[in-house]
């Protein structure tokens, strides 16, 4: 001990600061405790950044599933990348164009314009009014033009043009006087056909297509109006006779564009444009092909149903529930059968060929074309929005792109057969008793179904209407 206080000694003299020893040991040694509890710190944590982590957590896949779901078949693929789109698509034709116009009317990234403003600029190439020339200025958009089908070739050129003149227009189908209200049609029928038609659309009147008061099968029914709709064929003989149709049955519009299939398109949004103006407020419309048959009273029966429902609903939940927000559900009422996640077809040997540089990605879910009923408040909200969606050559995948820009999803009802029976369903006798809407029935059916449909044998009188959903 003696030796060591010796050599402290000749230390602390060397360093010449032994009198302030006890002192600076005094101060110091809180920090010495905190460089240590630091270096400790940093060092447990560097060592843990690198080796621990892969330790303590397991390795994450690259795509994450929710553990519940992990064995669902129809969990869609997670996607690797961000999912939203940052460019402009400019490989196909249609989805570019409608970028820029939906971009155009984005709420949140604009303030709303006025609605009655279209796609009436140069960049549309939209004209409003008179006559509407074909614009081959496309075709340096679309590098496999020349390759592409000849409907396809046509509606390319002329899709700007939507503004085509009536030429056979009924008169008296809807009241537009003070009573327009009152006596506006329970249900409005809108039927697509063609010049050379006749027999389709002479079944049609004598069958579900009776205009008047029509009964339901169990409710009172109520009013019902039908019209066809038409373009032009280039028969004029054929014309002749349909003008002498017309003034026979005054159920015809008719407008100056060439009937194809690829111009079916433009009798939904000219109808829309027509009907907003003639019939406002048709409760309900039903839009459908030539070649179907309706039972038509359990349809009004079903509508009937459909608009008490909703009254119920807003009296049973809240007195506030006014009758705004019972509008609003009517204004989205829209019911078919419902068609999901549809891919175009890019054969070139089907007629509903769509070429990739026209259209990219899935249709939207769409109620399909053969027959949909919807209220005529929908339709004029869908008149609206037409404005300013490109017309797209298929029909009902058209509706689908307007029901989803003012985001309304449509119903489906099992009952509504566009592709008619499963071939692989059992036999039941009362089958033709348990459907809204079948498709497709020649004229000769649709009388036979009619009056089966009128008296229906004892045994089939009470069948109720399907309730499978198609598997598809
Ligand atoms: C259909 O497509 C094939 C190749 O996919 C092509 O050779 C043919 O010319 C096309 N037909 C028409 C009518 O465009
Ligand atoms: C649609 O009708 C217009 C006017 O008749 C015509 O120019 C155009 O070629 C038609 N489109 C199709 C795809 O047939
Ligand atoms: C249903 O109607 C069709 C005519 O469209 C007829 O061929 C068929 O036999 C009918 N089914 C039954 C079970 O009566
Ligand atoms: C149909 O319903 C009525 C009462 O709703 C019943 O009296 C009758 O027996 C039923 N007929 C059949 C065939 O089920």
């Amino acid at each position: 001990m003696a030796t060591f206080r010796k050599l402290m000694r000749k230390v602390c003299m060397a360093l010449n600061f032994c009198r302030y020893r006890r002192r600076i040991l005094l101060i110091c040694s809180p920090c010495f405790v905190l460089i240590t509890v630091y270096i400790y710190v940093s060092i447990a944590l560097t060592y843990a950044m690198t080796h621990g982590t892969s330790a303590v957590r397991p390795m994450l896949p690259t795509r994450f599933i929710a553990s519940g779901l992990r064995f669902t078949k129809d969990l869609s693929p997670h996607p690797e990348e961000h999912f939203w789109r940052t460019e402009l698509d400019n490989g196909a034709l249609w989805n570019f164009i409608q970028h820029i116009t939906d971009r155009r009317y984005n709420p949140i990234l604009r303030k709303p314009l006025d609605s009655a403003e279209g796609l009436s600029d140069r960049s549309t190439g939209r004209q409003s009014g008179g006559s509407c020339n074909p614009d081959y200025q496309v075709k340096d958009a679309m590098p496999d033009y020349d390759m592409l089908t000849t409907q396809m070739k046509d509606f390319v050129v002329s899709m700007h043009c939507r503004d085509y003149p009536l030429i056979l227009e009924p008169l008296d189908v809807c009241d537009d006087g003070p009573l327009a209200k009152t006596r506006a049609p329970l249900l409005f029928l809108a039927i697509k056909s063609q010049s050379g038609n006749f027999k389709n659309r002479e079944a049609i009147r004598k069958t579900w297509g009776r205009s008047g008061n029509v009964m339901g099968r169990e409710s009172k029914g109520g009013l019902v109006r039908r019209i066809f709709l038409l373009g032009m064929s280039k028969d004029l003989l054929v014309e002749d006779k349909l003008t002498f149709e017309s003034k026979m049955h005054g159920d015809i519009i008719q407008w100056d564009f060439a009937d194809t299939f690829f111009n079916l398109t433009l009798k939904d949004v000219l109808f829309w444009d027509w009907f907003s103006r003639r019939c406002p407020h048709a409760r309900f419309i039903f839009k459908g092909d030539d070649d179907v048959f309706v039972r038509t009273p359990a349809i009004l029966d079903y509508l009937l149903a459909e608009e008490k429902n909703e009254i119920n609903f807003t009296n049973l939940t809240t007195k506030q529930l006014s009758l705004a927000s019972m509008q609003t559900k009517m204004e989205q009422f829209i019911v078919g059968d419902v068609i999901n996640n549809a891919a175009p077809l890019r054969s070139n040997q089907t007629k509903y060929f769509v070429p990739e540089s026209f259209y990219k990605g899935l249709y939207p879910s769409y109620p399909g074309g053969g027959g949909v009923v919807y209220s005529g408040s929908l339709a004029l909200k869908l008149s609206r929005v037409s404005q300013r969606v490109h017309l797209f050559p298929i029909d009902d995948v058209y509706v689908g792109m307007c029901l989803q820009r003012i985001g309304v999803s449509p119903i489906h009802h099992p009952a509504f057969l566009t592709f008619d029976f499963p071939i692989d369903e059992p036999n039941d006798p009362c089958a033709n008793h348990t459907v809204l809407l079948v498709h497709k029935r020649s004229p000769t059916d649709v009388f036979r179904l009619w009056s089966e449909t009128l008296t229906p044998s004892p045994e089939c009188r009470n069948a109720t209407l399907r309730v499978k959903r198609r598997d598809a």
